[in-house]
């Protein structure tokens, strides 16, 4: 049996995308058995569609409506994902922090994060439009890509894999975000290859 992947969106899935294509190809040994949306809206749903993979919108909204804690929503979501019995769960692009109380429920696993900036740089929303602001005031010369095991500390896990990714003069925030996401693509795929290799030796 191929290794089981859950991957958390919320957006548009392009890292989702680069996935796919990397099962498809036979790149990877693995196979998607759930994506999880917290937003209905996102394109990345379409994607899993496609894909004929199954998919679950899970917004945070009817907890707070209802007065229920986020970590009330984490276990609720943490449960269903347990259901697919994943080897590996990939945060792309997902933007809620999971809590403590979710981790501690999938400890034999990893738990992953794609995180577009350099370890210590730029944590948490919006890091390559403040890494492209800080490049503009000379603050910093380059930035980067990273994946990291998650831990309940936003984008501050180990991480697994990083690469540096130069910033030019001429640069619009637009050529570095499609920079930054052309290293995302290839470095999720090369991280979850890593671990799906481990897990299958
Ligand atoms: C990526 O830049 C990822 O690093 C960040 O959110 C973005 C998601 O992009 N955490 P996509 O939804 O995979 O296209």
């Amino acid at each position: 049996m191929s290794p089981r992947i859950v991957v958390l969106i919320s957006g548009n899935g392009s890292n989702l995308q680069a996935i796919i294509d990397a099962i498809n190809s036979k790149t990877l040994n693995g196979q998607i058995v759930l994506v999880v949306s917290n937003k209905d809206s996102a394109y990345g749903l379409t994607r899993a569609t496609q894909a004929e993979i199954p998919t679950l919108v899970f917004p945070l909204k009817p907890y707070k409506d209802l007065g229920k804690t986020r970590i009330e929503y984490d276990i609720d979501l943490a449960k269903k994902i347990k259901e697919y019995n994943p080897n590996l769960i990939v945060l792309a692009g997902w933007m809620h922090i999971l809590s403590e109380e979710f981790l501690n429920l999938f400890k034999d696993i990893n738990i992953i994060n794609l995180h577009p900036a350099l370890p210590n740089q730029f944590d948490g929303a919006d890091s390559i439009k403040r890494a492209y602001e800080a490049f503009k005031k000379g603050e910093i010369t380059k930035t980067g890509v990273m994946v990291h095991k998650v831990i309940p500390d936003v984008d501050k896990g180990e991480p697994l894999l990083i690469e540096e990714v130069s910033i030019f003069e001429t640069d619009s925030l637009n050529d570095l975000e499609t920079r930054i996401h052309t290293v995302e693509h290839r470095l999720i795929v090369q991280c979850v290859k890593k671990i799906l290799d481990e897990l299958n030796h």
